[in-house]
């Protein structure tokens, strides 16, 4: 059993008030009372902190500087912005390290500004965020549950529900797009991880519009791949694989994974960023499909951003707790947690591999 007691002592001492003003005043306490103010400084801002960064990505603002630093007062005029008003947004960025305010007042990029050039995935989920910034505009009545539907539970259809996900073409197209575009992030981390060397098929459940099984495909020519999600998904995974040549290497499949039979026989199936969307119920029945689709040692994949006390697991932690309770159903795991939960669907030997940016996706496989 964990001790909390130095938790509880150190937050005895930070409840103080008396504590904090002496903390401030004596010599090498007062570097930690100064690091404690700025983080919950930081931590009152935060919203702010994304919404400059919004206001950037939606006028384009990195873009407009990939080619070196810009006058302000033009840069500001291609901006439709009051000079006084873009002086505002670009001091604000600047002290977030998304623009450099230079003193010949030209606005260049700054590190974070320059690493979301050409960052496809990035800027996408920040475009994505205004539907979440929506919900949260009355975070009392989500955490309560009375703001549903909410517009990410009207984007995400498939989640919380019970009686076989709707077929809402459009939720469908716009979320696959998104995962498509994201997927960029993942799928080249997971193939470094994970060899398919040995493996002769593959069955990607929940594979969305293809990304990973595409990547898969081209990583590995030996291997044959196949595909499934839920109707209007594979649809346009079909699309996406014949526009990229793969229709001989990758098979689609238009399944309800939960209660419709998926092909059997398989050496590897994988579930890529599937779990997390889902309550422990749904969680089992899909665990179940992987374990009917392999064959006797067979290896199943899970890969999606975990929980836990690093500093990567703990933002997986605080945005997907927000992120997936707005959806309308799953939770973010940690890896412990999820291999409890392998292990209970009848696999065996979950192991653990090393991601590059753990915060992105983590990674577990499993015998059948
Ligand atoms: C978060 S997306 C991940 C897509 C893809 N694996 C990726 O990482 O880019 C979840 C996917 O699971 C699919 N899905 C949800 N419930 C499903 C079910 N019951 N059967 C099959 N696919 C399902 C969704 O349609 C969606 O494409």
């Amino acid at each position: 059993m964990a001790s909390f007691a130095f938790s509880d002592w150190r937050n005895r001492l930070l409840g103080s008030v008396r504590f904090r003003t002496l903390a401030q005043k004596i010599p090498v306490f007062h570097l930690f009372a100064r690091a404690q103010a700025n983080e919950l400084f930081a931590l009152c801002s935060g919203f702010i902190h994304s919404q400059i960064l919004a206001t950037c990505v939606r006028l384009d603002v990195f873009e407009r500087l990939r080619n070196g630093p810009r006058d302000a007062a033009s840069l500001a005029g291609e901006l439709s912005l009051p000079a006084d008003r873009a002086e505002h947004l670009f001091a604000a960025a600047a002290a977030l390290e998304l623009l450099e305010c230079r003193p010949d007042r030209r606005i260049a990029l700054g590190r974070h500004g320059a690493a979301l050039l050409d960052n496809e995935a990035v800027l996408a989920m920040v475009r994505h965020h205004a539907l979440l910034y929506d919900d949260l505009q009355r975070p009392l009545d989500l955490f309560r549950g009375s703001s549903d539907p909410t517009r990410m539970a009207r984007l995400w259809t498939y989640a919380g529900a019970s009686d076989g996900p709707p077929a809402d073409v459009d939720a469908a197209r716009e979320y696959s797009e998104l995962m498509a575009v994201s997927q960029s992030m993942l799928a080249g981390q997971i193939l470094d991880a994970v060899s398919l060397k040995s493996y002769r098929s593959l069955l990607d459940i929940g594979g969305g519009s293809g990304a990973f099984s595409m990547a898969a495909a081209r990583r590995w020519p030996h291997i044959d791949v196949t595909l499934a999600d839920l109707p209007a998904v594979a649809d346009l995974a079909r699309s996406a694989v014949l526009e990229a040549g793969l229709e001989r290497r990758i098979d689609v499949c238009a399944a309800d994974a939960t209660s419709d039979p998926l092909p059997a026989g398989r050496d590897l199936v994988s579930l890529i960023r599937i779990l997390h969307d889902h309550n422990d119920d749904r969680v089992m029945a899909l665990l179940a499909a992987a374990h009917r689709a392999l064959k006797p040692g067979g290896t199943l994949l899970v890969a999606e951003p975990m929980a836990g006390e690093s500093r990567a697991g703990r933002l997986v932690d605080a945005y997907f707790h927000v992120y997936l309770l707005a959806m309308g159903s799953g939770r973010p795991r940690t890896p412990e947690r999820l291999a409890e939960l392998i292990s209970e669907a009848g696999f065996r030997r979950v192991r653990r591999r090393r991601t590059q940016v753990p915060m992105i996706t983590g990674v577990l496989l499993a015998t059948r």
